[in-house]
């Protein structure tokens, strides 16, 4: 097996070689869903971005086609940087995206349309000559002012955009409007700004469903929604979102008292999750968010040994929580056609220390559901009230996997060589703090690679899962596995963490799967069902 492939994701969006970085214009249209995303065509590093152009019809298996924009003109000349597909009411889609005009990095926004709407592919995009649409004012940073979004309509007949930005390290969604597309105003205030969160990178605002777990399109005018916005934000590399309320007669989304902006809010994944992008399906009613993942092996040497860098997530359905105050997000139902061999085990306990091996898939490449029980809090550990103020990410380094506990740690070991030299463990552990039970969720690279290189990034990605163990004594747990990824979700949904692993012993048919209880609660694994995965059709 040579470098090049021996970390090379199997059911992961990928184009054959080069580097990849944000997912653009997600959509659906007329039978096919599109995906664009940025693209360097001449190399496994960042630059020359173009939009690369991939079709599907089950968003699993991909044609890849021909560039669809790429820097020609002078509003683009020295970049075609991100942006978003919006079908007008003609049936008509359109593109918005960022050009840059210079090589100090100076931003417009451009727009791109199909040059013949009976291709059922769309190959070929035009950039008409009345481009760019918008150029930023003097109260505008002129390379901070990028990645419009998906237009929504407001009950005035007028489109709506944001755009994203920054003004003295104050992150802001700058809204823009237009009647007939081509013209654009921006509006006097911002829908949305927050101090201190730096550039807001792909901005994403869309409505979700108070009722169910149906998709909204953007332009959805009803009750019973509320409406969340994301942004990616540049100072730290994560995705954060907010839930609140769109005033649409101010035009103003406000966030929930308890949904706040920045690097303590909600995160979409609390690993490696970058720029990521939703679209409304209407064949399946359904919002669909696509992000990329990029590499952690340190070095760019690494890429270009490679020869590819970055893939993009598994698209994920998206919906409100029932209680409002969060989203949850689970592998759109397709990636179910690619499970293979499976197995399945029931009610296994797992006392203190115990570990035991899935065997019968491969391991390198699956897909897993487990369900784990207990039946009691009693020996929940004390959460130290000086953990408070750190990120769960803190503490999963400070309690990692093998460090004993009450309840918990336990979960999987993924991607583990036969004698634990290597693995990347996927964990809970529940903690009793003042007033409540802190379920922590990990997904920790520390030892996922023997590899000696500083410049490698392990980090022990982790988030809190917001459950109530009082009622259920349960928690669940579905891992994606992929070579180099291990794409996780808590409790159905309600934590993801993705991490990028490098193993040097644990690959193709020397990769392990263990599940493992380091804590003296006893853990029931009520069901466990697990599958080799098939590699889908991707060139
Ligand atoms: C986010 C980003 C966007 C920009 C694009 C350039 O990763 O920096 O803000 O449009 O990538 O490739």
């Amino acid at each position: 097996i040579s470098v090049k492939n021996v970390h090379r994701t199997g059911f992961h969006f990928q184009p054959p070689k080069n580097w990849i970085n944000d997912p653009n214009a997600p959509m659906y249209y007329n039978g096919v869903y599109h995906l664009f995303y940025q693209y360097n065509p001449k190399g496994s590093v960042w630059g020359n971005i173009v939009w690369a152009h991939s079709v599907s019809k089950d968003l699993i298996n991909w044609i890849h086609l021909e560039p669809a924009i790429y820097p020609s003109k002078k509003f683009d000349k020295y970049g075609a940087w991100s942006g978003s597909a919006t079908i007008l009411p003609n049936n008509k889609p359109v593109i918005l995206y960022t050009g840059v005009v210079d090589s100090h990095d100076s931003q417009v926004q451009n727009y791109a349309i199909p040059a013949n709407l009976s291709d059922p592919f769309l190959r070929k995009w035009i950039k008409p000559n009345n481009n760019p649409l918008i150029v930023p004012d003097n109260s505008i940073n002129k390379t901070e002012f990028r990645d419009p979004t998906t237009a929504w309509m407001g009950q005035d007949g007028l489109w709506r955009i944001v755009i994203g930005s920054m003004r003295k390290h104050r992150g802001m969604a700058l809204l823009y409007r237009s009647r007939d597309f081509i013209k654009w105003a921006k509006a006097q205030h911002p829908l949305h700004s927050s101090p201190h969160t730096g550039n807001w990178e792909c901005p994403d605002f869309f409505p979700v469903s108070l009722k169910n777990t149906n998709g909204l399109d953007a332009s959805y005018r009803g009750k019973n929604v509320k409406h969340v916005l994301k942004n990616s934000l540049d100072v730290n590399r994560f995705d954060y979102y907010t839930i609140g309320m769109y005033d649409t007669k101010k035009d103003r989304y406000i966030p929930d008292n308890n949904s706040i902006d920045g690097s303590k809010g909600l995160r979409l994944d609390y690993g490696n999750f970058y720029a990521s992008k939703s679209f409304y399906d209407p064949m399946k009613n359904r919002r669909i968010v696509w992000g990329w993942t990029n590499e952690s092996d340190g070095l760019p040497d690494d890429e270009i040994k490679k020869g590819w860098a970055g893939i993009q997530a598994i698209p994920r359905k998206v919906w409100l929580d029932p209680s409002g105050k969060q989203l949850i997000q689970w592998p759109i139902e397709e990636l179910e056609t690619l499970r293979k061999q499976k197995i399945q085990l029931n009610n296994k306990k797992l006392s203190k220390g115990e570990m035991f091996e899935v065997e019968g898939i491969s391991a390198s490449q699956a897909d897993i559901e487990v369900s784990f029980s207990f039946s009691s809090l009693n020996k929940a550990e004390q959460f130290d009230p000086k953990w408070a103020d750190l990120y769960a990410q803190d503490v999963c380094a400070i309690k990692g996997s093998t460090i004993q506990g009450g309840l918990g740690p336990f979960g999987l070991a993924t991607l583990a060589s036969k004698n634990l030299e290597e693995y990347t463990p996927v964990f809970f552990r529940v903690f009793k703090a003042q007033k409540n039970y802190k379920v922590l969720m990990c997904s920790n690279a520390r030892r996922s690679t023997m590899r000696q290189n500083e410049a490698m990034y392990k980090p022990s990605f982790a988030g809190y899962v917001d459950v109530d163990l009082v009622d259920m004594k349960k928690l669940s747990l579905r891992s994606l596995i992929d070579n180099s990824v291990v794409e996780s979700f808590g409790a159905g949904g309600k934590t993801c963490i993705t991490s990028r692993v490098y193993p040097m012993l644990a690959i193709h048919n020397n990769a392990h799967l263990f599940v493992f209880n380091n804590g003296s609660e006893t853990i029931t694994i009520e069901t466990l069902n697990a599958w080799s995965m098939d590699v889908p059709k991707m060139h």
